[in-house]
C-alpha cells in the first residue's frame, strides 16, 4: 500500500520544559491514519496533521467498544538517533488483540513502516531530556455507524505520538498498591489479555478508590479464588521471592507485556531464578514479614519498570525495605533495560531497531 504525506500548514505549540513532560497530554504535529471497508480492506493510508476526527454519533467503537491499542516508544540516544524498542513486538501484539475482538488485522510490516516514516518527519519531538521519550500509541476503532452487536464492516487505524516523561508523578520512586477482594479485571476466557479500552474502563472505580484511600494503583487478584496475583493495570508483576523472580504466567487473562518479557530475559541472564507462577496474597504478607520477599516492581512500557514500596490488602499493610527507597536488583534491572534503550550499553539482543 501506498502512504500518502499531505502538507502541514501549521505547527502545534512545543513543550515548554522537557525534564517536566507529563505522559500523555501533548501531541505531535502530524498523525498516521488508514481506513478499512469489509470487501475493500484497508486502504487511504496517509500522514496528516494531527487533528479531530469526524464520527457519526452511531459509530459502534461509542456502543460498543471495539477498539484496540498499542504503546510503545522511542528513544534519543546519545549520538542524537532515535531508537525504536522491540516495535514488531507491538505489531503483532496489534494483530492478535485485533483478532481476539473480531477487527481487521493489519500488515505488520506496513504498519511499522508507517509508524517509522511518522517519526521521522516527527523528529524533532523525540525530547532529549533525561528519561523522557517519544510514546507512540497504535489505535484501531470501530467506525461504522450502526447499533446492531456485531463487528463492523468499517474502521479506523491511526497512530498518535506524545513527547512523555515518567508515567507516574514521582518518577521511580516506590509506588503503594492497594489489592482489591472486592473488584476483578479478568476471568478466564474474557478479554483480559487483550489491549482493549474496555479492560482500563472497567479498572477506573477500583483505581479511584484506591486513589482516594493514598495508594497509586490496584492490584488485581484471579477472579476464581481471588487469592492469586494477576497484574497492575497499567504494567505487569515481579517479585523477587526467595532470591528468584517470579511472575504471573501468561494465561489469557493478564497482558503479554513486552517489557515483562524483556525484564524475565535480563533477570535470567543476571543469574537469578525466572519463575512464571502466580504468588498468592498470603505470599506476599508472609514473605516480606520472614524476609522472603525483597523486592516488587511493576513493568511496563509507559512505566517502564516501577518499584513498589508498599501492599495493602483489608486491614493489612506490609513495606518492602523502607517502603521509599528502590530495591538494589530493581534499579539494576531499570539501568540495564534503559541503557539498552538509550543506547548506552550493547543491546546483545537486537531489540533495538535505529531509525
Ligand atoms: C503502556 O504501558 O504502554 C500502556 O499501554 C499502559 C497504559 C495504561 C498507559
Amino acid at each position: 500500500m501506498e502512504l500518502q504525506v499531505l502538507p502541514l500548514e501549521q505547527s502545534r505549540p512545543r513543550p515548554q520544559n522537557e525534564s517536566n513532560l507529563t505522559f500523555g497530554k501533548q501531541f505531535t504535529d502530524r498523525m498516521f491514519v488508514m481506513d478499512y471497508l469489509t470487501g475493500r480492506g484497508w486502504h487511504n493510508a496517509r500522514i496528516q496533521p494531527y487533528g479531530p476526527f469526524v464520527l457519526d454519533p452511531a459509530a459502534m467503537v461509542l456502543h460498543y467498544a471495539q477498539e484496540i491499542f498499542e504503546g510503545l516508544k522511542a528513544f534519543r540516544r546519545p549520538d542524537g538517533k532515535i531508537a525504536l524498542f522491540r516495535p514488531m513486538d507491538n505489531m503483532r501484539r496489534f494483530n492478535r488483540s485485533a483478532s481476539r475482538m473480531c477487527m481487521p488485522e493489519v500488515e505488520e510490516e506496513f504498519l511499522l513502516h508507517a509508524i517509522k516514516e511518522l517519526i521521522r518527519l516527527e523528529a524533532n519531538w523525540v525530547p532529549r531530556a533525561e528519561g523522557t521519550s517519544l510514546y507512540i500509541r497504535p489505535t484501531m476503532i470501530a467506525s461504522e455507524p450502526m447499533l446492531g452487536v456485531r463487528p463492523a464492516d468499517q474502521y479506523l487505524c491511526y497512530v498518535i505520538l506524545c513527547p512523555v516523561g515518567t508515567y507516574y508523578k514521582g518518577g521511580l520512586a516506590p509506588v503503594k498498591i492497594w489489592i482489591s477482594d472486592h473488584y476483578v479485571r479478568a476471568a478466564h476466557g474474557g478479554t483480559g489479555e487483550v489491549k482493549t479500552g474496555g479492560n482500563y474502563a472497567a479498572s477506573l472505580l477500583a483505581a479511584r478508590e484506591a486513589a482516594a484511600k493514598g495508594y497509586d494503583q490496584v492490584l488485581w487478584l484471579d477472579a476464581k479464588e481471588k487469592r492469586h496475583v494477576e497484574e497492575v493495570g497499567s504494567m505487569n508483576m515481579c517479585f523477587l521471592f526467595d532470591g528468584k523472580l517470579l511472575t504471573s504466567p501468561l494465561h489469557g487473562t493478564i497482558l503479554d507485556g513486552i517489557t515483562r518479557r524483556s525484564v524475565l530475559t535480563l533477570a535470567h541472564e543476571m543469574g537469578l531464578k525466572v519463575e512464571e507462577r502466580a504468588l498468592t496474597v498470603e505470599e506476599i504478607f508472609d514473605g516480606a514479614e520472614r524476609g522472603l520477599l525483597t523486592e516488587a516492581f511493576g513493568t511496563g512500557t509507559a512505566v517502564v519498570i516501577s518499584p513498589v514500596g508498599q501492599f495493602t490488602y483489608r486491614d493489612r499493610t506490609v513495606k518492602l525495605g523502607d517502603g521509599q527507597t528502590t530495591g538494589p536488583f530493581t534499579q539494576r534491572l531499570y539501568d540495564t533495560l534503559t541503557g539498552i534503550q538509550y543506547g548506552r550499553l550493547p543491546d546483545p539482543h537486537d531489540w533495538v531497531e535505529l531509525l
